[in-house]
């Protein structure tokens, strides 16, 4: 059978930056406790729509893959915050694009989108329904965040990455993956008022109410990605220390800390950008791959495990072989239009509008 390796990579950061001094003007917290506690220091907020992000993200993969807009087949836009549930997202992007020759589909596993979607496109690259794929992750959480909530508005960010997948002989892009989803415990991490069922209860759709067991979260998350590392590894016969570099999904960096202890792995073999977006669901491991790639921490044939975890609670754990290339063939001139507005003013819309809609 033939492999789906990666071309192509891309992102896109919105500029707008949401600093930890720029959250305690609103909630009560302060920099000290978030930096100790998760290991975030600012996150981006977006200006523009979610598609808008992976569409910048998507044309720089394509770009680096030497790839133009009609070869696509298919597009898989990974997001919990896509900007309308009909027309798709995907569409939005291959319309942007001009990519008129792709199949375009939305999936939604929360934190593990982006993932979830490389393992879709793989396969279906892998058995021969397509010969390529754009896969993007990308989340727009500032507009359906509760910016009242300090136990969560601190945690998240926007952005988008994307990786373009191609039919390959080597053996290369992901070699194996574990999948999984712990359903009984999806009520510690329930948003409500996004959704369908709460059209007919006289909520303003998108006036949303986080509730979630952070603790327990952070237990599921380790004991979720180490399990899946243990079964990636072993269908894939590969011993841990074989491991170049683990990319991990980022939504605490403590989490991460505890998930490299249980794996023997030393911190320099673990990528981390928490730092500067905090977490931004389905973009966050895809970012974080792309950034390696561009900060040079990725060699041609390295091995790459990428354990992430979301609401669902959805976990997963891809093990990749990275190709030939690291050097993109091509640049995308694609960029967002410009934001006159900082972080904190953007909130401070969204927050606004929605009184006004709720009024
Ligand atoms: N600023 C200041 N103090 C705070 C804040 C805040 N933003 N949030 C909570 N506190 C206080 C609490 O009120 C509590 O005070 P008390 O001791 O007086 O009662 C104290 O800090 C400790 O609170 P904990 O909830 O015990 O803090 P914890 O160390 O568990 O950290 C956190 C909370 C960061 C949410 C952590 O549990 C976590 O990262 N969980 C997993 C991540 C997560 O849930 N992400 C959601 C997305 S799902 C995903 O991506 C996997």
């Amino acid at each position: 059978m033939k492999f789906a390796d990666i071309t192509g990579w891309g992102k896109c950061a919105p500029p707008a930056k949401l600093t930890n001094e720029d959250l305690s003007t609103f909630l009560d917290t302060d920099d000290e406790w978030i930096v100790s506690r998760t290991g975030m220091k600012e996150r981006r907020i977006s200006h523009v729509p979610v598609s808008d992000l992976a569409y910048v993200a998507c044309a720089h993969a394509l770009a680096a893959a030497g790839k133009s807009a009609d070869d696509v087949d298919l597009i898989i836009f990974g997001s919990c915050t896509v900007d309308q549930v009909v027309p798709n997202a995907a569409s939005r992007v291959q319309q942007l694009l001009g990519a008129d020759n792709a199949a375009c589909m939305d999936l939604n596993t929360a934190c593990t989108s982006g993932m979830y979607g490389l393992s879709v496109a793989t396969a279906m690259i892998r058995t021969g329904s397509v010969k390529n794929a754009l896969v993007v992750g990308a989340e727009v959480t500032s507009v359906l965040m509760d910016w009242s909530n300090r136990d969560v508005a601190i945690l998240f960010g926007d952005g988008a990455a994307a990786f373009f997948l191609e039919t390959s002989d080597e053996k290369a892009g992901v070699v194996a993956e574990s999948l999984g989803c712990y359903g009984k415990n999806r009520d510690i991490l329930d948003v409500t008022g996004w959704g369908a069922k709460y059209a007919n209860q006289g909520l303003t759709l998108g006036e949303t109410q986080w509730n979630f067991d952070g603790q327990e979260i952070f237990k599921r998350a380790v004991v979720g990605m180490s399990r899946a590392c243990e079964k990636v590894l072993e269908k894939e016969g590969m011993a841990k220390e074989e491991i170049d570099l683990v990319v991990p999904h980022q939504a605490n960096l403590r989490i991460i800390d505890a998930l490299a202890k249980r794996m023997g792995t030393g911190e320099e073999k673990v990528y981390i950008n928490i730092q500067r977006y905090g977490n931004m669901s389905a973009a966050t491991a895809p970012m974080a791959l792309v950034e390696a790639i561009e900060e040079g921490r990725v060699a041609p044939g390295a091995n790459l495990l990428m354990p992430a975890f979301g609401g669902g609670l959805t976990w997963s754990a891809h093990l990749l072989r990275w190709g030939s290339r690291i050097a993109p063939l091509g640049t995308s001139e694609v960029e967002l239009p410009p934001c006159d507005k900082t972080g904190l003013q953007l909130i401070q819309d969204i927050v606004a509008a929605k009184k006004t809609a709720g009024a």
